[in-house]
């Protein structure tokens, strides 16, 4: 029975399916076409004898095998291992003469297989099928020997050997695809990789490893030592990109929040007369990157004591007026162009044109590939893109940013369930009609 073993009742249904159509679809078998339920049903331990006749037994008729073959719910399938197994017969003979040849068969369909995959197959041969090939060689034998020989017998033989031939030769195909679609989705992954190297300053080589992909036009502004201003949606990684910039320059990172006043920037004398400087301070006198993080949330009149300082390389410090260190970059980040408040973003405020014009600007949109690339739990993140996508195309003033992602993959990896993790960091970001017209049911979200 060790042949058995080696092919799954599903790989055999699976041959078989695609021989003569699915279980519960065929309508009635023919001599050619009963081979494959014949195999199918000894995968499922089914003696050969009885299933095929020989050793006493009739063999099952066309109609039993189409029955079996056609019930999906086993219960003919379970009949006749019932019947089988009251009978006392074994096939144990007929399984051995036939375990030597089945490897060697093995081996030359890998080979085959292989072939076929690494595309050094170029032409394909027509050959016979198993059944119609049973038949032939069962009919020559049977000539060659005049009558002496069990035609059906050696039918049933051919039979199962070409079949499970052609059942290793399948599952060894799907598992050499397998294989090369894995390493060919390694080597896509690696080339979408983007690993950024920069020279600094001093000639130090650094890899800040996988970027948002407008992250080399950020560096190339950078390195240009223009004012950048960088719009984008919540969540879409101004802040991590900025501080990125940093440390691929090898620079100190600096950063200030919104301001509603200029001391905030500039600093100021306490009652003591010691001058209080700030972060703009310590980027402007020493070089480094300077984040002014949401600016566009900032009071228009408390961002204008920078603009003489961008237009001219020297700041008006409480203590005196400080030149520019040339390794000063200043990057400010918005979720508008400073333009004014939008559905999305109320408060947001018109900044002054002539502040607006002293940058460089820069659309940072979402970067789904990054947000796939870095969030652990891919299932999440796929639920997350998806409901982004609905929110989108029904353009709806909602965020969905890549911190759904982040969040909702810590709050699963914590024990939260899916639903208390959608709460949280999905929902609770709508109205409930808004979450109707988005949301994905569970059986969608079972496929995610
Ligand atoms: N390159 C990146 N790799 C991994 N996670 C990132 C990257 N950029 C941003 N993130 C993550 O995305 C989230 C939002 O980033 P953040 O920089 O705060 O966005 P923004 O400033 O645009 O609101 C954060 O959780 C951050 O850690
Ligand atoms: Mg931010």
């Amino acid at each position: 029975m060790a042949r058995r073993a080696k092919h799954s009742p599903e790989a055999a249904e699976a041959w078989a399916a695609s021989l003569i159509g699915a279980r519960g679809t065929v309508s009635a078998l023919t001599e050619k076409t009963r081979g494959p339920v014949r195999f199918w049903l000894t995968s499922n331990g089914l003696p050969s004898a009885f299933v095929r006749g020989g050793d006493g037994f009739p063999g099952l008729t066309m109609a039993t095998l189409c029955a079996a073959w056609n019930d999906t719910t086993n219960e003919t399938l379970e009949s006749l291992r019932r019947l089988a197994s009251e009978t006392a017969s074994t096939t144990a003979a007929q399984d051995d003469t036939t375990t030597t040849t089945t490897t060697e068969q093995d081996d030359m369909a890998l080979q085959e297989s292989l072939a076929m995959t690494r595309g050094t197959r170029t032409t394909t041969t027509t050959t016979t099928t198993a059944p119609e090939a049973a038949t032939q060689l069962a009919t020559l034998i049977a000539q060659m020997a005049g009558g002496a020989i069990d035609e059906n017998k050696v039918r049933a033989i051919v039979d199962e050997q070409a079949g499970a031939s052609i059942a290793a030769a399948s599952r060894h195909v799907l598992e050499n695809v397998k294989t090369e679609l894995t390493s060919a989705l390694e080597k896509i992954a690696t080339a979408q990789k983007i690993e950024i190297e920069v020279k600094d300053h001093t000639g130090t080589v650094r890899n800040v490893g996988r970027q948002h992909k407008t992250f080399p036009r950020l560096l190339k502004m950078a390195a240009a030592r223009r004012n950048v201003w960088l719009r984008g949606p919540a969540g879409s990684g101004k802040t991590t990109a900025a501080r990125m910039v940093a440390e691929a320059l090898g620079l100190a990172f600096y950063f200030t929040g919104a301001i509603d006043t200029e001391y905030k920037l500039l600093g100021f004398t306490d009652a003591q007369g010691r001058i209080v400087k700030r972060q703009f301070r310590e980027a402007w006198e020493n070089g480094g990157v300077f984040l002014f993080d949401e600016v566009d949330a900032s009071l228009p009149n408390a961002v204008l004591a920078l603009n003489a300082a961008l237009a001219n390389a020297y700041c008006d410090f409480p203590d005196g007026c400080i030149p520019k260190h040339p390794d000063c970059i200043i990057i400010a980040a918005a979720n508008t162009y400073g333009l004014g408040a939008d559905a999305t973003y109320v408060g947001r405020m018109r900044q002054d044109g002539a502040f607006l014009d002293r940058f460089v600007k820069l659309d940072w949109a979402y970067d789904e590939e990054l947000e796939r690339a870095t969030c652990p739990n891919a299932a999440w993140c796929a639920h997350v893109q998806a409901i982004r996508a609905n929110v989108t195309r029904q353009g709806l003033q909602v965020i969905v940013s890549p911190r759904a992602s982040y969040d909702g993959a810590a709050l699963l990896a914590h024990g939260l369930t899916w639903d208390e993790t959608e709460e949280a960091t999905l929902r609770g970001a709508m109205t409930t009609e808004q979450w109707r017209s988005v949301a994905i049911d569970a059986s969608a979200r079972k496929a995610a």
